[in-house]
């Protein structure tokens, strides 16, 4: 029995984008129609039964998120893939909350777009009636890929997904440990963002970055005239996470004589400002994150045992990218796609020598890591190609520490400026991204180096 290709809908207000798009996969064999709004896409869905819509998220009257969650209650099942200009946490927990199997920016790499339709329709497309299916007989519960704003399908992380999904429906204190850079905020986002608290806010405080003597107000808040300087009664953030989240981050840096009054404060939910009076009471879901082991700090004595028993409800472990290298690739490309539109040019790519250096590198500082290294690739790269002289030399000369960045070639025929940014760059990726020891090294004033990466759009 002859195949018929396989039918795709295209749902956009944009006439000029649903009419490329159109172009496009049809040139790629598949059947298309166009809809310019989610109830003409609906009457498609019923008459021509597509196998796969790409939507687009923000369209007059109804949203594609709205689309897509209709659509899922005629028939579940059918493969989304959402498009949107401008990607948040937010959006794509959305977006996977409503079952679509992908995600992606515009304006599209249609490189990337191909890929995902195929492996879209591969995955879902409805099965001949004889035919067994094994891949659908997965329970509907098993992330398959990526999940929401995480990217990795490996084993360590599909763990991780089901986790971040079985807890976030509760409201339990949950305690997410890992590495630095290893997505511990993310997965608290995330969190947030699939909880029944997500129309509320997530506020995150970070106890290593406020100063101590500050501490106290910030997290508690303070009335007017509290101390010298408080020229105002403000409300500190378990009053501004109310009906929301509350992420404290960096726990272990929580100052030992705070720890029984945040014991307090959590467990009475109530709260009294700093140099207040009356007591209030909030409602907010606590969510924790250190990077080290919070055992260890119990035993050390930095971190209160009681504390950390009523912060480790549940615990989440992130694993360091070094446990799961076969994310990297796809991390690794998903970044310089990011990187290429936000620094402009043409997308770039890895040679997969670069590839194969990345492979044998450790990453002591994980995806954050990955992530500063891809776009400094890409803001280097010439002629597309991300090669692996666009890589910091510690990663092409692994005996060598980053300290040591000792001498380098720039490509031939680049220009002054490409040679100026590059230097700065591995300045700092030489110092760890210390901004002052930077500036020191290339003798320049660390305003300097602020104003240069600011002109880059680099953020370090
Ligand atoms: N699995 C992932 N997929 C995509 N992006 C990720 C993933 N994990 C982390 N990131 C990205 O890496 C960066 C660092 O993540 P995040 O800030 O959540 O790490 P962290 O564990 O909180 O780090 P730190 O301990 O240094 O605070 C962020 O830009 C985040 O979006
Ligand atoms: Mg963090």
């Amino acid at each position: 029995m002859l195949e018929r290709p396989p039918r795709i809908l295209v749902v956009d207000d944009d006439p000029t984008f649903r009419d490329v798009l159109e172009m496009r996969l049809e040139r790629w064999g598949y059947q298309v129609k166009v809809a310019d709004r989610a109830r003409r896409a609906r009457e498609l869905v019923e008459r021509w039964r597509p196998d796969l819509i790409l939507s687009d998220v923000v369209m007059p009257e109804v949203s594609g998120i709205q689309l897509l969650n209709q659509l899922r209650e005629d028939e579940p099942g059918r493969p989304v893939i959402l498009l949107t200009a401008h990607a948040t946490v937010e959006m794509a927990v959305d977006a996977m909350k409503v079952g679509a199997v992908d995600f992606l920016t515009k304006p599209l790499n249609y490189q990337n777009l191909r890929a995902v339709v195929e492996e879209a329709l591969a995955r879902h497309r409805l099965p001949d009636k004889e035919e067994p299916a094994p891949r659908r007989k997965r329970p509907a519960s098993t992330p398959e890929s990526d999940f929401g704003p995480f990217i990795g399908s490996s084993e360590a992380m599909q763990e991780v997904y089901e986790l971040i999904r079985s807890v976030a429906e509760s409201d339990a204190s949950v305690l997410i440990t890992g590495e630095s850079g290893t997505g511990k905020e993310l997965a608290a986002q995330t969190i947030h963002e699939l909880s029944p608290r997500s129309s509320g806010p997530f506020i995150a405080v970070n106890t290593s970055a406020i100063p101590r003597e500050l501490m106290e107000s910030e997290i508690f808040g303070h009335e007017k005239g509290a101390f010298t300087g408080a020229t105002d009664a403000r409300p500190g953030c378990f009053e501004m996470a109310n009906e929301g989240t509350l992420f404290l981050d960096e726990i272990g840096e929580m100052p030992k004589e705070l720890q029984p009054k945040l014991l307090r404060v959590l467990d009475s939910a109530r709260i009294r400002r700093v140099g207040g009076q009356k007591e209030v009471t909030f409602d907010v879901r606590t969510l924790a994150a250190t990077n080290r082991d919070p055992r260890d700090a119990v035993k050390e004595g930095v971190l209160r045992e009681d504390l950390f028993f009523r912060l480790n409800v549940f615990h989440i472990q992130l694993p360091p990218l070094r446990d799961r290298k076969g994310d990297l690739p796809r991390l690794a490309r998903r970044f310089a796609i990011e990187f290429s539109k936000k620094h402009g040019g043409e997308e770039r790519r890895f040679e997969d020598e670069t590839l194969d250096l990345m492979e044998a590198y450790d990453w002591p500082g994980n995806v954050r890591e990955l992530r500063n290294l891809v776009e400094r690739g890409v803001v280097v790269a010439r002629e597309g190609r991300i090669r692996p002289e666009h890589l910091p030399p510690y990663l092409r000369n692994p005996e060598r520490s980053p300290e040591e960045t000792g001498s380098f070639r720039f490509p031939e025929g680049a220009s002054a400026a490409e040679v100026e940014k590059e230097l700065y760059l591995r300045t700092l990726d030489a110092t760890g991204n210390n901004k002052a020891e930077a500036a020191r090294r290339l003798g320049v004033s660390v305003r300097t180096v602020r104003n240069k990466l600011n002109a880059w759009k680099i953020d370090r």
